[in-house]
């Protein structure tokens, strides 16, 4: 499976944002609201091989995490304002179980940060996206089990990055500007999608 974290520095854990004003009532959960869009549909789809996380570590209920599994995925809509509503009500309805309590729709919450989704991850390649890291198109990636670590409009906050450090995450660039997350996001799967195809045709030539 093909992973995406997204850490919100600030992303209210809590479902008392308003739909009106998302970015500026929600701790700029709207940013990875588009992460979670750009990770996880394509035109007309869903990616089934992708997961996603999005750690919120804003207001008082924080940390909360959300899981959605593209292999169950059902009803996304691509705009902001669906993605919201949808997060609202999750967040609402969500307990204070440590472990991911599996949802409707392929939708599981955690209450628990970072560390949470690293036990939930298991076996993986950890990959942070860093304007600084490693171009892309010089790294042969791992294509069946990626996951890749995203930052916030803020980046990542110390604590995260050290633990990300501490698991040997690779910082991996993927061009020479910093771009908005969900951009990051939708050019990393690109690549993967580019490499795992050129694998495959090599395979069969
Ligand atoms: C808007 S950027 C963060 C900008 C923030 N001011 C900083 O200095 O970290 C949001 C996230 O997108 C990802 N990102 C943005 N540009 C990137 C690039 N050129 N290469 C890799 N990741 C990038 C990183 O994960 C980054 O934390």
């Amino acid at each position: 499976m093909r992973r995406f974290v997204i850490i919100g520095q600030r992303a209210s854990a809590s479902p008392d944002f308003s739909l009106e004003d998302v970015a500026g009532t929600g701790g700029r959960i709207d940013v990875l609201l588009r992460c979670l869009r750009a990770a996880l549909l394509v035109s007309h789809g869903v990616r089934r091989d992708t997961l996603v996380y999005l750690v919120l570590l804003g207001g008082v209920r924080a940390p909360k995490a959300i899981r959605i599994d593209g292999r169950d995925a059902e009803y996304l809509r691509p705009d902001e304002r669906s993605l919201a509503l949808l997060m609202k009500k999750v967040l609402t309805t969500a307990g204070d179980e440590p472990a991911f309590v599996v949802g409707r729709h392929g939708i599981s919450v955690a209450n628990g940060g970072l560390d949470t989704v690293l036990e939930d991850l298991g076996a993986m390649t950890p990959y942070v996206l860093e304007p600084a890291g490693n171009d892309v198109r010089g790294v042969a990636l791992d294509t069946r089990d990626p996951v890749f670590f995203v930052g916030d409009h803020l980046g990542f906050d110390a604590r995260s990055r050290a633990r990300l450090q501490s698991i040997g995450a690779a910082p991996i660039g993927i061009g020479p500007m910093s771009i908005h997350a969900e951009d990051a996001v939708a050019i990393a799967s690109n690549e993967v999608d580019r490499q795992a195809s050129a694998r495959e045709a090599n395979i069969r030539r």
